[in-house]
């Protein structure tokens, strides 16, 4: 149904004249053609404006013949009206993982494997990147693309055909000798370095999350509703894997994608037969030397026994095939040394310790600092001051010490201890466990200007234009030394901060004039207590309805909320009692902070899910977490992020973490997803 939008149907256009109908098949096959050297073979033959040309002319042809439109022109890749949902696609095959291996050895051990079970000492093999990015599936009918789905559970994935419709080096129209009537391939969908670092400049500078690396920047724009944003995603694919075909298939592997080549789709560039195991740890070895030179992220490389008949003899598990292997990379490693340990103050006055070291490469980013949690991290790796250490960078991970190179103690400097004073503000340090707090508060610069940025933020009052360096210099200035003094800035105070004009000015004291008016739930958030994060925020709205209503409350009334345990109720009653903390209240509601409070909810025990608590663990198919978390909300159930005996169900989705086991084990009740799903249309939702 969706899909007919697509092709407009139009009944009334002017007559069709050989040369228009030559003109448009031509340009299709130019345009086609430009697109398979740009995105495939990264070799382009036109300029951008010649291409747009030969684009543009073809959108006015079309625009005049209508009727001429085929799904496979270049103009239908975008132009789906946004989903409800992602529907559900069942894989014809399965769609496998592969055991993975980081040591050469372990090569050296499978292949003593396959040689057994084939019976045989020569096997040729054939090695390719592993991609790191999002696997699909593809399947054409008479050369068309019709549909494309994720890989799901392995069995039952999500079809994004109209997402992946907009991904260029994906072609919509296949041609070439021997086309099957059906295949079926699989592939990767993935980000190249430099388009994901654009991509987040360009999320940063619009006030948005970046994302934080190029696998998620993947996923998060092909599982989208609304393909118009897909389409403003430079993704790109490559097919690796023939899963079904209406006919015969390739003798091998490579066979296979040297046919795929033929018929115009994308496969690895970097690929090789090799005869000996030898050659397969040469390949490895080679591309691991390459990888921080590579436009897109590998981890590693796949090895694939060569002959399909043999790929059939060795069979599969039951994840994976007998016939294949990843031979990961390590993690990126570099030596460095560590120049000093910092620490810094958090917004609620935690203190972290950070190595600050030489600067280092680690995989094509310099690192010159990193996390070492708490006191007990520094103790227990036992980090010095003009210690040698390897820094790891895993992926996104935030870069961390992974180990110290041993030397005699003798030689080290002293062992590291946190300091007694705040070292922004020299006020008394307190500890908790592992953890150290400066006792200062607001009068600490560093928590104020937590404070403020989180304040700030999206999630809580969504001051626009009030970053890091803005809230530092109002702090640093004086200008601002609690919330409430926000709201007395005026333009001249404005005009005196750096980077700030008349425009600028105007700005800010518009987005902090409509922060004025705020729900309950995103103030409480904005105020920044400890442990009272978006959702803590809302159940407390929910259930108080009003400010003053929580702030009267008192530890055994707040525990008697589901979610609320003695720590939190203890932090929001220490909260509210410090008088200062009442006073800065007290003047932003004077100051015209109005804040919109919510009829109690606890009225509502007729929703069908009040009073029940839901965790989930594992990814949904059918749905986001976050369309989960609201579908409960709005029936009057809470979502918890970990499982308590006060949970009532434990929502367990592909590969579920420790949280299943926590259940059974409590006797917590567990779902799947078609029972999660069941359980709420019974409740009334569809
Ligand atoms: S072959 C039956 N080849 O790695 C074999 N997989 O951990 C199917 N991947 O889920 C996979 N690059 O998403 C194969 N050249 C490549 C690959 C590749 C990346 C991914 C794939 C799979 C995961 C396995």
């Amino acid at each position: 149904m969706r899909q007919d939008s697509l092709y407009p149907d139009s009944s009334s256009t002017p007559e069709i004249s050989r040369a228009d109908r030559d003109r448009l098949t031509d340009l299709k096959t130019q345009i086609r053609h430009h697109d398979y050297l740009y995105y495939v073979k990264d070799q382009p033959e036109v300029s951008d404006g010649e291409y747009d040309r030969l684009f543009r002319e073809l959108v006015e042809l079309e625009q005049k013949h209508p009727e001429l439109i085929t799904p496979d022109s270049p103009t239908q890749r975008v132009g789906a009206p946004p989903l409800d949902e992602l529907g559900k696609v069942r894989h014809e095959q399965p769609m496998l993982s592969l055991d993975s291996i980081v040591d050469p050895e372990e090569v050296l051990v499978f292949d003593q494997r396959m040689r057994r079970e084939l019976e045989t000492n020569r096997i040729e093999y054939t090695v390719e990147p592993k991609f790191d990015g999002l696997s699909v599936e593809l399947v054409y009918d008479q050369g068309r693309f019709v549909r494309g789905s994720t890989r799901g559970d392995g069995s039952l994935g999500e079809d994004i055909t109209i997402n992946l419709r907009t991904i260029r080096s994906l072609p919509l129209q296949l041609h070439g000798e021997n086309l099957p009537d059906h295949l079926a391939v699989r592939g990767e969908v993935y980000m190249r370095l430099g388009d994901f670092h654009a991509l987040n400049r360009r999320m940063t500078e619009r006030g948005l999350d970046a994302f934080a690396n190029p696998r998620n920047a993947a996923a998060g724009s092909l599982r989208q509703l609304d393909s118009q944003i897909t389409a403003s995603r430079p993704l790109v694919v490559t097919c690796y894997e023939v899963m079904a075909t209406g006919g015969p298939r390739p003798e091998s592997h490579w066979d296979e994608l040297e046919a795929l080549i033929q018929w115009g789709l994308p496969v690895p560039v970097l690929r090789r037969r090799c005869d000996t195991i030898d050659q397969v740890l040469e390949f490895h070895r080679a591309t691991e030397q390459q990888r921080d030179n590579l436009a897109y992220e590998i981890d590693g490389v796949v090895v694939k026994v060569n002959r399909g008949d043999w790929q059939a003899r060795l069979g599969m598990k039951s994840r994976s095939p007998r016939w294949a292997i990843a031979f990961k990379f390590p993690p990126r490693k570099e030596i460095t040394e560590v120049q000093d340990i910092a620490i810094s103050v958090g917004r609620t006055g935690t203190l972290t310790p950070l190595a600050l070291l030489k600067p280092v490469e680690v995989g094509g980013v310099t690192i010159s600092r990193a996390t070492l949690h708490n006191a007990d991290e520094v103790a227990r790796k036992d980090i010095r001051v003009g210690d040698t250490v390897r820094v790891e960078r895993a992926g996104d991970v935030i870069p961390a010490i992974a180990e110290r190179i041993p030397v005699p103690d003798e030689t080290r400097s002293a062992p590291f201890q946190m300091p007694n004073a705040c070292p922004v503000c020299s006020a008394a340090v307190a500890r908790e466990g592992a953890y150290y707090y400066c006792t200062g508060q607001a009068s600490c610069p560093a928590q104020l200007k937590g404070a403020i940025e989180h304040f700030a933020s999206k999630a809580a009052l969504n001051i626009e234009g009030l970053g890091k360096k803005t809230v530092a210099q109002l702090v640093d200035r004086g200008l601002v030394k609690d919330l409430s003094d926000l709201y007395r800035l005026d333009r001249e105070h404005l005009l005196e901060l750096e980077g700030f004009a008349e425009r600028s000015s105007t700005l800010l004291l518009d987005a902090i004039a409509q922060s004025k008016t705020m729900p309950l739930d995103r103030f409480l958030m904005g105020l920044g207590i400890r442990q009272v994060g978006q959702h803590i925020a809302k159940v407390l709205a929910q259930e108080f309805g009003t400010l003053e209503a929580i702030m009267s409350a008192d530890q055994d009334r707040l525990q008697q909320i589901r979610e609320i345990g003695p720590e939190i109720s203890a932090s929001l009653c220490s909260y509210f009692q410090e008088r200062s903390n009442r006073q800065v209240i007290d003047q932003l509601q004077k100051l015209g902070l109005s804040i919109q409070s919510r009829p109690p909810l606890s009225i509502s025990t007729d929703l069908p899910f009040s009073g029940r608590s839901f965790v989930f663990t594992g990814g949904l198919i059918r749905m986001t977490r976050n369309e989960a978390t609201s579908l409960v909300e709005r029936l009057g159930g809470t979502v918890s992020s970990s499982v308590s005996r006060k949970t009532t169900y434990v929502v367990v989705g592909d590969e579920p973490g420790s949280k299943r086991d926590q259940a059974m084990k409590l006797g917590v009740q567990v779902l799947n997803e078609e029972e999660f799903e069941r359980l709420m249309n019974r409740s009334g939702n569809t």
